[in-house]
């Protein structure tokens, strides 16, 4: 495995989930265009969110990463880019105010276009056509023209991230993200969640907290924390041209870092022993995900691990667990045992969405809440067990108003799955239910925080 890395090394790996181009010659000029475009993210960034994450395996934060399933072309608009920004601020202070814990954000944002799918064409009426693989590859539509993979699609991907990585640093350096403007986060399709009210409660104590410490000198001048935020951004490294040609190597150290986003991730279809998406990941500098499903053998995670990780930096890998409520418990404490006597650094976080989706009585497709609240206390439980630190946690949510995962204090039923099912792909939780499972989360991290406590005395 100590064999030469280069970008372009896993093309002779073995790759499953790409698409298929029909034409060669336009899918390279495409990649030789990306591969001259500036980089999205600077090296340094990527440092800089591995020594967060360091901080987070250790115990010291807690990770928050979340958003759309997948980003589309049509719903490429400022206010979504916003509304799921300002969910994801709230949810932030809500943990950071419950544990007292730093929270590092990275967003499934500005870039989080490919999709991996279940089988490479799907068939409609008898009509059989390439399978629909995310906005930067082909178009959701059933026709013949839109599944077929077109290359350009990657420079359009490109050009919305760029945009939504702008807006998304404008926020968070810019001033919306100041906490003083904790209580314009709220939207207001949440008056009527239980929830709303008492984020407003936990945002006027912030406000006494500020107004106090300003009285004593400590305000947004003096300290620019109050007012500013870090937000990074993540994907799945799923369409390897498109990652490649955005691979570059850092002026400073001289390694190679994918400068699509500063987090990347290795789904459960590809990270398979020998997979073509091992062997690119393994050669960029950028702190990388694993999802961990029920499939995967202590072992295989180890040998992974050694792989991706050989200096054992920590910081540089987060296991991504997503088993189902009911398997959790059965399931983790094996790879977290493993990886305890191995001694590998991780960031253990709790994908509670894609082991819990249900079909409802009238075919949609969604994930109830209580499911999904099921298996965080469930991760927290086995972490608790093991004597391993529960880190973080990876959602698919939005700051819409949708109506996709049923349940939550504004319970939204399987009849009213059809008012609101607007998704690309999976259900996501809409705003009121990513905010009451913030509290909900900071809760068990408020009593997990105390349990540590007791232990070091
Ligand atoms: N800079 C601190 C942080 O990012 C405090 C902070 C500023 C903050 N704006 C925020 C925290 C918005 C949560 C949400 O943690
Ligand atoms: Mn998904």
């Amino acid at each position: 495995m100590a064999a030469k890395w280069a970008p372009d090394s896993w093309t002779a790996a073995e790759a499953r989930q790409l698409p298929d181009y029909p034409d060669a010659a336009a899918l390279d000029a495409a990649t030789d265009q990306l591969g001259s475009y500036p980089p999205l993210v600077f090296a340094g960034e990527a440092r800089n969110l591995t020594a967060d994450l360091a901080r987070v395996a250790g115990g010291e934060a807690f990770l928050l990463q979340g958003g759309d399933c997948a980003e589309s072309f049509a719903e490429f608009h400022p206010n979504n880019i916003r509304d799921t920004f300002r969910v994801i601020l709230q949810m932030a202070v809500v943990l950071t105010y419950a544990s007292k814990l730093p929270v590092v954000k990275v967003g499934r944002m500005a870039g989080q276009f490919a999709k991996p799918r279940s089988a490479p064409t799907e068939t409609i009426d008898g009509v059989e056509l390439p399978s629909y693989r995310g906005d930067n590859v082909n178009d959701i539509a059933f026709t013949p023209e839109a599944r077929t993979p077109d290359p350009q699609r990657m420079l359009r991907a490109y050009a919305q991230s760029a945009a939504t990585l702008n807006l998304l640093r404008a926020f968070a350096q810019g001033g919306y993200a100041n906490l003083h403007q904790v209580h314009s986060w709220t939207h207001d399709f949440m008056g009527r969640s239980p929830w709303a009210k008492k984020y407003a409660e936990t945002a006027d104590r912030i406000g006494d907290a500020l107004e106090f410490m300003g009285a004593c000198g400590i305000n947004a001048e003096s300290v620019p924390q109050l007012s500013q935020t870090q937000f990074y951004t993540s994907h799945e490294a799923l369409l390897l041209r498109y990652e490649q040609a955005l691979t570059r190597q850092d002026s400073l150290t001289g390694d190679w870092y994918d400068t699509s986003a500063h987090f990347l991730w290795i789904g459960d279809r590809t990270r398979f022993e020998g997979s073509a998406h091992v062997e690119f990941l393994r050669g960029i500098g950028n702190p990388i995900g694993i999802k961990c499903g029920p499939s995967l053998e202590p072992d295989a995670l180890l040998r992974m691990l050694d792989t991706l990780n050989p200096a054992r930096v920590p910081g540089r890998m987060t296991l991504i667990t997503r088993y189902g409520h009911d398997k959790i418990e059965a399931g983790l404490p094996r790879l977290v045992r493993a990886v305890l006597r191995e001694g590998h650094p991780v960031v253990w976080s709790c994908d509670p969405m894609h082991g819990n989706v249900v079909k409802a009585a009238n075919g949609y497709k969604t994930r109830p809440f209580d499911r999904i609240l099921a298996e965080v206390r469930g991760f927290f439980a086995v972490h608790r067990a093991e004597g391993s630190i529960a880190g973080g946690i990876h959602a698919e949510m939005t700051g819409q108003n949708v109506t996709e995962c049923t349940g939550g204090a504004v319970a939204v039923t399987e009849q009213s799955l059809a008012d609101r099912y607007h998704t690309h792909c999976d259900p996501r939780l809409n705003a009121s239910q990513s905010l009451e499972l913030a509290f909900l989360l900071a809760e068990m991290l408020n009593r997990e925080m105390a349990e540590r406590k007791k232990a070091a005395a």
